[in-house]
């Protein structure tokens, strides 16, 4: 496959590739659909990282899926530490004694997770469990539980299969590793 001239300049290297994140994610649809067996989940897609990665994984889920999204902006750069989060397009349904499956496409400092699923719990769903592509363990600031995960993955500013930066390169099938030059401070 030809990368010149297209997005694929903007990585330096190649962290995940297409098939081992889809042989992952199956995994995981397997992983998922065992423990829920006999239940319905309603899947929340969190805007907008985890779109690929919530359409990709409940292809592979066995169970009865409803599917829902939230999305979500921290008040600014300089407040992301905060914690705080604002929820900009809330769930359109009542999660209230649902089987609620979390998607997120990466957990960092784990601020964002921590923030959703204590506001998830006051909705009363019957069980809240999270299915995390990738996490960073190196940055995390607070102890979140994932209950099902992807990768561990080192430092690194990734971007693709819905990570972006500036809000591009979302599209690229795999996870990759931007070029530092690509990136400004
Ligand atoms: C990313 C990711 C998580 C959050 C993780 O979202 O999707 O929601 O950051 O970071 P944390 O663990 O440090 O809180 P982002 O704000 O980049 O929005 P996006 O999904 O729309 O790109």
């Amino acid at each position: 496959m030809s990368q010149s001239g297209t997005v694929h300049e903007a990585v330096q290297r190649v962290l995940i590739d297409s098939d081992t994140l889809q042989s992952r994610i199956r995994e995981l649809g397997q992983q998922i659909s065992a423990d829920h067996a006999g239940q319905e989940v309603t899947l929340i897609c969190i805007l907008k990282g985890s779109m690929l990665f919530t359409a990709d994984l409940m292809r592979t889920l066995d169970v009865p899926v409803v599917v829902d999204f939230m999305g979500i902006s921290s008040y600014g750069a300089s407040t992301k530490s905060s914690g705080v989060v604002k929820i900009v397009k809330d769930l359109e349904e009542r999660i209230e004694d649902r089987h609620v499956l979390v998607v997120e496409d990466i957990v960092d400092t784990g601020l964002t997770l921590n923030y959703l699923l204590n506001a998830l719990t006051l909705r009363k769903p019957a069980s809240l469990k999270v299915c995390a592509l990738l996490e960073k363990p190196a940055r995390r600031q607070v102890e979140v539980k994932i209950d099902y995960l992807g990768f561990t993955i080192d430092d690194h500013f990734v971007i693709g299969y819905g990570l972006d930066y500036n809000n591009h390169y979302r599209q690229l099938p795999y996870i990759g590793i931007i070029r530092p030059e690509m990136v400004s401070e």
